[in-house]
């Protein structure tokens, strides 16, 4: 177990804001996360992954955890399905690699999205059409309040777009590690239709296929993290009623949308932000990323989160004084 006080944290968020923390803690293990005394670490005690989803807004007075519980097993019978059990701190790219290579199908529309296991399994990472939460059997976590381990079945997690109970639970559950469901049975999901495009139209003939083609859509699109810093998305996409979607669609010659069960429809926000032209525009060190309008770049690299924030609340405000819609982060401000 390593544990550190004042402990800075650029390196854990990539936004890379220059922020502390009181405490930091990182375990190896299961069972040194068990073995932790949470009543004498400072408060509040806030667990992550690789932060590429946050937004330190400041220093953190309390503890910042970490999982290094770093592990893949394979639980392959030869049947058609097929489980990877994997541990929280694993890199989530790492696996969805792994499982190309196997090759299993299903985690390949996830590919390169930055994070951990066990933060993916909170978040219910998303993009090109897939949602973690389609491969995800189970959830194993530690439960901070009555101090023992739970296994939730996936219809228990409370999924839903990025959402999930872990998220609602205030810190409860600690996500030790995530049971995955995959196939090994010829199963694409190109329903997204950029990634159909970016496979040229073709049939793929594996996972590893699709894996390159969201590979080199993401690099085309996203910044990279190792460059620039940045937590992907800054916004959800929103989702709005069929009376709002025909009073925008009445102001503006197109709209892209895509329809959800219920009569509601997803308008997405970078189209929006785009539209008050706002793309590429700054705010201190911050910038709207030009590839991209729903992501907020470090651009200058030295960025405070006081830019961000600026950069936030034009966003928001200018996007709710043309649409009359309220866009909502994405990314968690801690
Ligand atoms: N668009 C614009 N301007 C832009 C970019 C996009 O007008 O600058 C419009 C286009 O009409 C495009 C549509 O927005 O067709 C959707 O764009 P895109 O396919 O890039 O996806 P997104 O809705 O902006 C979501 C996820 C991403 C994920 C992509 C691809 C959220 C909040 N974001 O973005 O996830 O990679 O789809 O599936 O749902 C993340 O969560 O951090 C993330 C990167």
């Amino acid at each position: 177990m390593k544990v550190f006080s004042n402990y800075d944290l650029s390196a854990l968020n990539t936004f890379r804001m220059k922020v502390k923390c009181a405490r930091f803690v990182e375990y190896e293990s299961v069972k040194e996360l068990e073995e932790l005394d949470f009543s004498t670490l400072p408060d509040p005690v806030k667990h992550i992954g690789r932060g590429s989803n946050l937004l330190f807004t400041k220093d953190f007075p309390g503890t910042i955890l970490h999982s290094s519980v770093d592990y893949i097993k394979y639980i392959d019978l030869g049947l058609d399905e097929v489980y990877m059990a994997v541990g929280a701190g694993v890199e989530f790219d790492r696996f969805v690699e792994e499982a190309c290579k196997a090759p299993y199908w299903g985690a390949e529309n996830l590919s390169l999205i930055p994070g951990e296991v066990g933060a993916a399994a909170v978040q219910n990472v998303g993009a090109y059409g897939a949602e973690v939460k389609d491969i995800i059997a189970g959830v194993v976590c530690l439960d901070t309040r009555e101090h023992r381990k739970v296994v939730f079945k996936v219809g228990e997690c409370g999924y839903g777009y990025r959402d999930s109970m872990f998220k609602r639970s205030g810190g409860r559950y600690i996500v030790t590690s995530v049971l995955f469901k995959l196939s090994r049975k010829y199963k694409p999901n190109l329903e997204y239709k950029g990634l159909k495009d970016a496979l040229g139209g073709k049939e793929p003939e594996s996972p590893m296929q699709v894996r390159e083609a969201v590979c080199s859509l993401r690099r085309s699109k996203l910044p990279d993290p190792a460059q620039v810093g940045s937590a992907g998305s800054f916004f959800k996409n929103p989702v709005v009623d069929a009376a709002t979607f025909a009073r925008i669609a009445l102001q503006n010659d197109t709209v892209p949308h895509y329809l959800l069960p219920g009569g509601l429809v997803k308008i997405p926000a970078a189209w929006m932000i785009e539209q008050c032209g706002l793309k590429g525009q700054k705010e201190g060190g911050a910038a709207v990323y030009d590839r991209q309008a729903l992501v907020i770049v470090n651009s200058s690299g030295d960025a405070a989160p006081e830019d961000i924030l600026r950069l936030e609340m034009r966003i928001v405000s200018a996007v709710e004084d043309r649409f009359g819609v309220e866009l909502v982060p994405e990314v968690e401000h801690i």
